[in-house]
Protein backbone atom coordinates (compact mmCIF):
# COMPACT_ATOMS: atom_id res chain seq x y z
CA UNK A 1 0.00 0.00 0.00
CA UNK A 2 3.11 2.16 0.01
CA UNK A 3 3.56 4.88 -2.66
CA UNK A 4 6.67 4.71 -3.93
CA UNK A 5 7.18 0.67 -2.50
CA UNK A 6 10.50 -0.92 -3.57
CA UNK A 7 8.31 -4.71 -3.53
CA UNK A 8 5.55 -2.97 -5.91
CA UNK A 9 8.56 -1.81 -7.83
CA UNK A 10 10.61 -5.24 -8.21
CA UNK A 11 7.19 -6.72 -9.13
CA UNK A 12 6.78 -4.00 -12.41
CA UNK A 13 10.75 -5.14 -13.13
CA UNK A 14 9.59 -8.65 -13.57
CA UNK A 15 6.40 -8.57 -15.16
CA UNK A 16 8.26 -7.04 -18.11
CA UNK A 17 10.50 -9.72 -18.27
CA UNK A 18 7.31 -12.00 -17.76
CA UNK A 19 6.24 -10.33 -20.94
CA UNK A 20 9.30 -11.10 -22.56
CA UNK A 21 9.06 -14.46 -22.09
CA UNK A 22 6.14 -14.95 -23.72
CA UNK A 23 3.39 -14.51 -21.11
CA UNK A 24 0.91 -11.85 -20.60
CA UNK A 25 0.65 -10.39 -17.12
CA UNK A 26 -2.02 -8.05 -15.19
CA UNK A 27 -1.42 -6.28 -12.24
CA UNK A 28 -3.28 -6.28 -9.23
CA UNK A 29 -2.50 -2.96 -6.96
CA UNK A 30 -4.14 -3.08 -3.88
CA UNK A 31 -3.40 0.53 -3.17
CA UNK A 32 -5.33 1.26 -6.53
CA UNK A 33 -7.64 -1.46 -5.81
CA UNK A 34 -7.76 -1.55 -1.86
CA UNK A 35 -10.27 -4.69 -0.70
CA UNK A 36 -12.11 -4.30 2.40
CA UNK A 37 -11.44 -6.83 5.23
CA UNK A 38 -12.81 -9.74 3.85
CA UNK A 39 -16.41 -10.87 5.15
CA UNK A 40 -17.14 -7.38 5.96
CA UNK A 41 -20.25 -6.19 5.04
CA UNK A 42 -19.19 -3.57 2.54
CA UNK A 43 -16.96 -6.45 0.93
CA UNK A 44 -20.21 -8.12 -0.86
CA UNK A 45 -20.58 -7.40 -4.44
CA UNK A 46 -17.89 -4.30 -4.13
CA UNK A 47 -16.35 -3.32 -7.67
CA UNK A 48 -12.67 -3.66 -6.13
CA UNK A 49 -13.15 -7.01 -5.16
CA UNK A 50 -15.22 -8.40 -8.71
CA UNK A 51 -11.88 -6.80 -10.11
CA UNK A 52 -9.78 -8.72 -7.87
CA UNK A 53 -11.86 -11.70 -8.55
CA UNK A 54 -12.01 -11.62 -12.11
CA UNK A 55 -7.76 -11.76 -12.49
CA UNK A 56 -7.47 -13.91 -9.97
CA UNK A 57 -9.85 -16.51 -12.03
CA UNK A 58 -7.43 -15.55 -15.61
CA UNK A 59 -4.36 -16.03 -13.75
CA UNK A 60 -2.38 -19.27 -14.49
CA UNK A 61 0.50 -18.21 -12.42
CA UNK A 62 1.13 -15.45 -9.38
CA UNK A 63 3.60 -13.39 -8.57
CA UNK A 64 3.00 -12.07 -4.50
CA UNK A 65 4.82 -9.06 -3.78
CA UNK A 66 5.07 -7.46 -0.23
CA UNK A 67 7.52 -5.38 2.16
CA UNK A 68 8.57 -7.67 5.21
CA UNK A 69 6.23 -6.58 8.00
CA UNK A 70 7.31 -7.90 11.18
CA UNK A 71 8.81 -10.72 10.08
CA UNK A 72 5.48 -11.50 7.93
CA UNK A 73 3.71 -10.53 4.95
CA UNK A 74 1.82 -7.48 4.85
CA UNK A 75 -2.19 -7.40 6.40
CA UNK A 76 -3.15 -6.50 2.52
CA UNK A 77 -1.93 -8.91 1.27
CA UNK A 78 -2.83 -11.51 3.75
CA UNK A 79 -6.54 -10.10 3.11
CA UNK A 80 -6.29 -10.25 -0.43
CA UNK A 81 -5.00 -13.75 0.08
CA UNK A 82 -8.29 -14.15 2.74
CA UNK A 83 -10.72 -14.12 -0.68
CA UNK A 84 -9.49 -16.77 -2.70
CA UNK A 85 -8.75 -20.26 -2.00
CA UNK A 86 -9.70 -22.92 -4.53
CA UNK A 87 -8.87 -20.31 -7.04
CA UNK A 88 -5.53 -21.29 -6.21
CA UNK A 89 -5.45 -24.69 -7.15
CA UNK A 90 -3.08 -26.20 -9.72
CA UNK A 91 -1.46 -22.33 -10.11
CA UNK A 92 1.97 -21.67 -9.36
CA UNK A 93 3.01 -19.03 -7.12
CA UNK A 94 6.52 -16.95 -7.12
CA UNK A 95 7.34 -14.48 -3.89
CA UNK A 96 9.23 -10.64 -3.55
CA UNK A 97 9.70 -9.85 -0.32
CA UNK A 98 11.35 -5.99 0.20
CA UNK A 99 13.07 -6.99 3.45
CA UNK A 100 16.32 -5.60 5.56
CA UNK A 101 16.38 -9.09 6.60
CA UNK A 102 16.25 -11.37 3.72
CA UNK A 103 12.15 -11.46 3.84
CA UNK A 104 13.23 -15.66 4.54
CA UNK A 105 10.31 -15.97 6.91
CA UNK A 106 7.81 -13.99 5.02
CA UNK A 107 8.42 -16.21 1.70
CA UNK A 108 7.73 -19.09 4.24
CA UNK A 109 4.22 -17.89 5.41
CA UNK A 110 3.12 -16.63 1.81
CA UNK A 111 4.02 -20.42 0.91
CA UNK A 112 2.56 -22.34 4.16
CA UNK A 113 -0.56 -20.25 3.10
CA UNK A 114 -0.82 -20.96 -0.97
CA UNK A 115 0.13 -24.81 0.10
CA UNK A 116 -2.71 -24.80 2.00
CA UNK A 117 -4.55 -24.19 -0.94
CA UNK A 118 -2.98 -26.39 -3.17
CA UNK A 119 -1.12 -23.35 -5.39
CA UNK A 120 2.62 -24.91 -6.46
CA UNK A 121 5.55 -22.31 -5.29
CA UNK A 122 8.58 -21.91 -6.89
CA UNK A 123 11.52 -23.02 -4.52
CA UNK A 124 13.31 -19.71 -4.60
CA UNK A 125 12.06 -16.44 -4.26
CA UNK A 126 13.33 -12.52 -4.51
CA UNK A 127 14.58 -10.67 -1.89
CA UNK A 128 14.92 -6.86 -2.49
CA UNK A 129 16.80 -5.03 0.35
CA UNK A 130 15.86 -1.01 -0.67
CA UNK A 131 19.63 -0.15 1.28
CA UNK A 132 21.56 -2.14 -1.31
CA UNK A 133 20.20 -2.96 -4.33
CA UNK A 134 18.57 0.13 -5.17
CA UNK A 135 20.81 3.42 -6.12
CA UNK A 136 19.46 6.68 -6.05
CA UNK A 137 17.72 6.78 -9.27
CA UNK A 138 15.18 3.70 -7.79
CA UNK A 139 17.45 1.33 -10.11
CA UNK A 140 18.88 -2.22 -9.20
CA UNK A 141 22.30 -1.59 -9.46
CA UNK A 142 23.61 -5.61 -8.36
CA UNK A 143 24.00 -7.84 -10.92
CA UNK A 144 23.43 -10.72 -9.25
CA UNK A 145 20.03 -9.62 -8.63
CA UNK A 146 18.86 -8.89 -11.81
CA UNK A 147 20.23 -11.71 -12.77
CA UNK A 148 17.86 -13.53 -10.13
CA UNK A 149 14.91 -11.52 -11.86
CA UNK A 150 15.67 -12.64 -14.85
CA UNK A 151 15.16 -16.66 -14.26
CA UNK A 152 12.44 -15.94 -11.95
CA UNK A 153 10.38 -14.63 -14.46
CA UNK A 154 11.37 -17.00 -16.65
CA UNK A 155 10.90 -19.99 -14.12
CA UNK A 156 7.58 -18.55 -13.72
CA UNK A 157 6.37 -19.12 -17.15
CA UNK A 158 7.47 -22.29 -17.89
CA UNK A 159 7.32 -24.22 -14.57
CA UNK A 160 3.70 -21.91 -13.93
CA UNK A 161 2.62 -23.10 -17.70
CA UNK A 162 3.65 -26.90 -17.55
CA UNK A 163 1.78 -27.03 -13.55
CA UNK A 164 -1.43 -25.59 -15.23
CA UNK A 165 -1.52 -27.41 -18.10
CA UNK A 166 -1.58 -30.61 -16.42
CA UNK A 167 -3.73 -29.60 -13.70
CA UNK A 168 -6.48 -28.52 -16.32
CA UNK A 169 -5.66 -31.68 -17.82
CA UNK A 170 -6.68 -33.60 -14.49
CA UNK A 171 -9.67 -31.63 -14.26
CA UNK A 172 -11.16 -32.43 -17.32
CA UNK A 173 -10.08 -36.46 -17.46
CA UNK A 174 -12.86 -38.42 -15.57
CA UNK A 175 -10.70 -40.75 -16.32
CA UNK A 176 -8.32 -39.95 -13.76
CA UNK A 177 -9.42 -40.15 -10.13
CA UNK A 178 -5.71 -40.68 -8.55
CA UNK A 179 -5.14 -37.04 -8.85
CA UNK A 180 -5.68 -33.68 -6.44
CA UNK A 181 -7.45 -32.47 -9.27
CA UNK A 182 -10.30 -34.67 -9.02
CA UNK A 183 -11.69 -32.49 -6.20
CA UNK A 184 -12.09 -29.43 -7.63
CA UNK A 185 -14.21 -31.12 -10.81
CA UNK A 186 -17.48 -29.15 -10.38
C1 LIG B 1 5.05 -2.08 10.29
C2 LIG B 1 6.41 -2.35 9.70
C3 LIG B 1 7.10 -3.46 10.09
C4 LIG B 1 8.36 -3.73 9.54
N1 LIG B 1 9.03 -4.87 9.95
C5 LIG B 1 10.21 -5.17 9.39
C6 LIG B 1 10.91 -6.35 9.77
O1 LIG B 1 10.47 -7.11 10.64
N2 LIG B 1 12.07 -6.63 9.14
C7 LIG B 1 12.58 -5.82 8.16
O2 LIG B 1 13.64 -6.12 7.62
N3 LIG B 1 11.96 -4.69 7.79
C8 LIG B 1 10.79 -4.35 8.37
N4 LIG B 1 10.14 -3.21 7.99
C9 LIG B 1 10.73 -2.38 6.93
C10 LIG B 1 10.16 -2.71 5.54
O3 LIG B 1 10.07 -4.08 5.31
C11 LIG B 1 11.09 -2.15 4.48
O4 LIG B 1 11.19 -0.77 4.64
C12 LIG B 1 10.64 -2.48 3.06
O5 LIG B 1 11.64 -2.12 2.15
C13 LIG B 1 9.35 -1.76 2.70
O6 LIG B 1 8.90 -2.28 1.49
P1 LIG B 1 8.12 -1.36 0.42
O7 LIG B 1 9.13 -0.39 -0.12
O8 LIG B 1 7.62 -2.31 -0.62
O9 LIG B 1 7.01 -0.67 1.16
C14 LIG B 1 8.91 -2.88 8.57
C15 LIG B 1 8.19 -1.74 8.18
C16 LIG B 1 6.97 -1.47 8.73
C17 LIG B 1 6.22 -0.24 8.28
Amino acid sequence: MRKDSFSTETLKLVLNKVNQNGAEYQLLDLSNNPLPICYHEESKDMVNVNQATEKVNWADAFILATPDYHGSMSGSLKNFLDYFWSEFAGKTFGYICASHEKGLTVMDQMRTVIRQCYGWSLPYGISIDSNQDFDGNREITSKRVMMRLDSFARDLVVYGGLINEQFKKDLKSTAINNSFAARYRK
